[in-house]
Formats: C-alpha cells, structure tokens, sequence
C-alpha cells in the first residue's frame, strides 16, 4: 500500500484567505492517520489536495513514491469517501457498487470479483438488489465504503465520513471501519472534528489549528504530552483546565503561581524558564483530586453537578480566566467516580498530583518540560 507524503503545502484561497501554511505531513503505507481540529482548521482542503481536487499554492505531494502534485485526480489512484455520499438512487447496491468500475471499463469478471469481495468485506452480501431507498443510514454508508473499496486504490480519504450518523451508529461504524483498516491493510488519511473519533480510530493523529498542523503522534502520546496549549485544550473530555499565572524558582526547581493556586512543577531547576515568566498550568478534570473542605490544597466551591452515570463531572468556582484569552468566568473541571456523592453550594479541597501537571509558556504556548 502506498505512503503519503506533502512537504510544505500552503493553501491561499482568492480572497488572500490562507486556509493552509507549510503543511508537512508523512502518511506511511498502510497507515491510518487521522487529521483532526476545529471547523474551518483547514482538513478538507489538505485532503482535496492530496485528491487532487484543489490545486496548493505552494509545496508538493507524492503518493506512493510518485510526485504527483500535478497530476488530475484520475490518475492519482485514491478514493475519496465523503460526508455526502450520494448514492445513485435509481441503482440497486449491485449498480451503486459497479457503477464506477463500468465507468473505468473494468471487464464484467474482474468487476464481478470485487463487487464480491466489497460486499463480503463489509458484509452487503444479502443487500445486493436492494435500492438505496430500501436500506438503513448505516448501510447506506457501508455502500458508499464499498464504492471505494472496489476501486482497489491506492490510498484512501476520508472526509467526515460519519458525520450524518447518530451517535449510536457512529460508534458503531468507527469500529467497523476500525475493522476494515486491518483487513484491508490499507493507507488512510482520514479527517474528523470529533477528537474522540480521532482517538479511537488513528494509528496517529495530526492536530490541526488554523492552518497548521500543532502536532502529530500516536494518540495516547498526544494525550499525554499535548505540545501546546491548542492541543491540551482541544484533545481530552471533558477539556483540561488551563490557569493562567507565573513561573517563580524555588528550592528544589519551579513552582507555578495563579488563579488562587501555588504548585510545585514537575521541571528540573535546569529548565530555561524566568522567575516571574508568563506560564499556564494544565490539569485534566481526571487528575483533579477532589477531598473533603480543609483537607486540600485549596477549598472550592461547587457550582454545577452533572452526573453522567458512569461518572460525575462537577464545575467549581474559581477567579481568573477560563482560558487564554477567553474571557469567561473561571470554572475549575473535576471528574469524579458516579458512586460520590457532591452537591451544589458544598465546598471541598482540591489537590494537584504533582506528577500530572502540563505546564505551556504564557508566551508562546509551548509545551515546557517533560
Ligand atoms: N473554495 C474556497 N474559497 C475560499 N475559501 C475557502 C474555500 N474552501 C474553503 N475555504 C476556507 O478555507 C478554510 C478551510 O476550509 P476547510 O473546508 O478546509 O475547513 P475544514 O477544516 O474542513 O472545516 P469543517 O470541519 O467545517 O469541514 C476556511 O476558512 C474556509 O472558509
Ligand atoms: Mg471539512
């Protein structure tokens, strides 16, 4: 299976709009790499790159080995699977499945053998003469699957393939696909907003912000090491928390002072920071330990309980700013086990492990430290 690879793709919109600045990203063969960010990041436009559907202003993509940033679409050998996939509704799955092998004349026993193989694979064996109109939203999707699956490409893109599915299906269908990647040992690019998808899904994940990719890894080393303030507030449920405050030396390294809160900082004294410097600290609501008033660092007020079933998130009162540059009302997240019982109005301690922080410049929001 071939490898993507772009190096150095910008994307200028007419208009001056940049929707991609220096992308540099490698694809290996067989891999399952899922872009992931906000709306409006820039995804679709990297992957209509690599499909050769949008033109980049600048840089240079190779699939499998060949350059092929300018060649048209058809002869790129991917198949893109998108949001939208319209099947062909006078077609029977049969026809929707063949249609585009007919169109490349692939001879009628060749078509007949992937026809065969795409339904077995995705398991539309018994849908085959059925009409798109006769068929549930999950199996409309696997069609469209099969659609690409039968073109034996090169390369597979994926834009929000699930995005018109309900949460049940959708869960059930990343799993599905999850499933297809391994059997099919294919290269995939695929692109989602929904970070849980991301993680679920990707052998690695690229961290999109406007733009730019933030950072790209294996998604538990994203989730553990975010690379910058974007990425530690864009990956993890609930968000973590980021306050807002300073960098001061102490004994034996670093301390992080803000928010209400003084803590000690798992940085080495050798780390090149200033006493005094701008810093935002990051804790996830699952590492916040939650103990009774007194008992703690620091007493909280609880705001809002929100019980989940399988756990509680609750929101505590806090002065500062919610996040850089937001300009809301501080609220501390804490996630807590469901069998806990929290009110609104109680107070309670609040404890940091010091082995969980994620300590970012207040300056340029990178990532400092372990
Ligand atoms: N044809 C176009 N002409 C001008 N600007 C465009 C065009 N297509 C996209 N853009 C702009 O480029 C930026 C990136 O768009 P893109 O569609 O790649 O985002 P996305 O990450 O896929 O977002 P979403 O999650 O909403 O699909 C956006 O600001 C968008 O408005
Ligand atoms: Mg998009």
């Amino acid at each position: 299976m071939a490898a993507i690879r772009l190096e150095n793709v910008s994307k200028v919109y007419s208009g001056g709009r940049h929707a991609l600045r220096g992308i540099d990203l490698e694809v290996a063969g067989g891999e399952l790499v899922v872009l992931v960010g906000p709306s409006g990041c820039g995804k679709s436009t990297l992957l209509r790159i690599v499909a050769g559907l949008e033109e980049p202003t600048a840089g240079r993509v190779w699939i499998g080995g060949r350059e092929v940033t300018a060649l048209p679409p058809r002869e790129r050998d991917v198949a893109m699977v998108f949001q939208n996939y319209a099947l062909y509704p006078h077609k029977t799955v049969r026809g929707n499945l063949e249609f585009g092998l007919r169109m490349r004349r692939v001879p009628e026993e060749e078509r007949e053998r992937r026809v065969r193989e795409a339904a077995r694979i995705l398991g539309l064996e018994s849908l085959l003469d059925r009409f798109p109109r006769e068929l549930s939203g999950g199996e409309r999707q696997r069609v469209a699957l099969g659609r690409a699956i039968v073109r034996e490409p090169a390369a597979f893109l994926f834009d929000e393939p699930l995005s018109n599915l309900d949460a049940l299906l959708r869960v059930e269908m990343r799993a599905e696909l999850a499933r297809l990647h391994g059997r099919l040992g294919a290269t995939m690019l695929y692109v989602t907003h929904d970070q849980e998808e991301a993680m679920t899904l990707g052998d690695r994940i690229a961290v999109m912000d406007r733009g730019v990719i933030r950072q790209v890894g294996e998604p538990l080393e994203v989730y553990r090491r975010p690379a910058d303030l974007f990425v530690a507030g864009f990956i993890g449920s609930p968000a973590m928390n980021l306050l807002a405050g300073v960098f001061l030396r102490a004994d034996a390294g670093w301390r992080f002072e803000g928010s209400g809160f003084s803590a000690g900082l798992p940085l080495d004294p050798e780390t090149p920071l200033r006493d005094g410097m701008p810093a935002w600290l990051g804790v996830r609501p699952q590492d916040v330990e939650v103990v009774g008033a007194g008992e703690g660092d620091r007493d909280l007020q609880v705001e809002v309980v929100e019980p989940l079933g399988s756990e509680t998130v609750v929101y505590l009162a806090l002065e500062g700013e919610a996040g850089p540059g937001e300009g809301r009302p501080l609220r501390l997240r804490a996630v807590l086990p469901a069998n806990r019982a929290v009110s609104e109005d109680q107070r309670v301690g609040v404890r940091f492990p010091r082995d969980r922080l994620h300590c970012f410049s207040g300056e340029d929001g990178k990532r400092i430290g372990p």
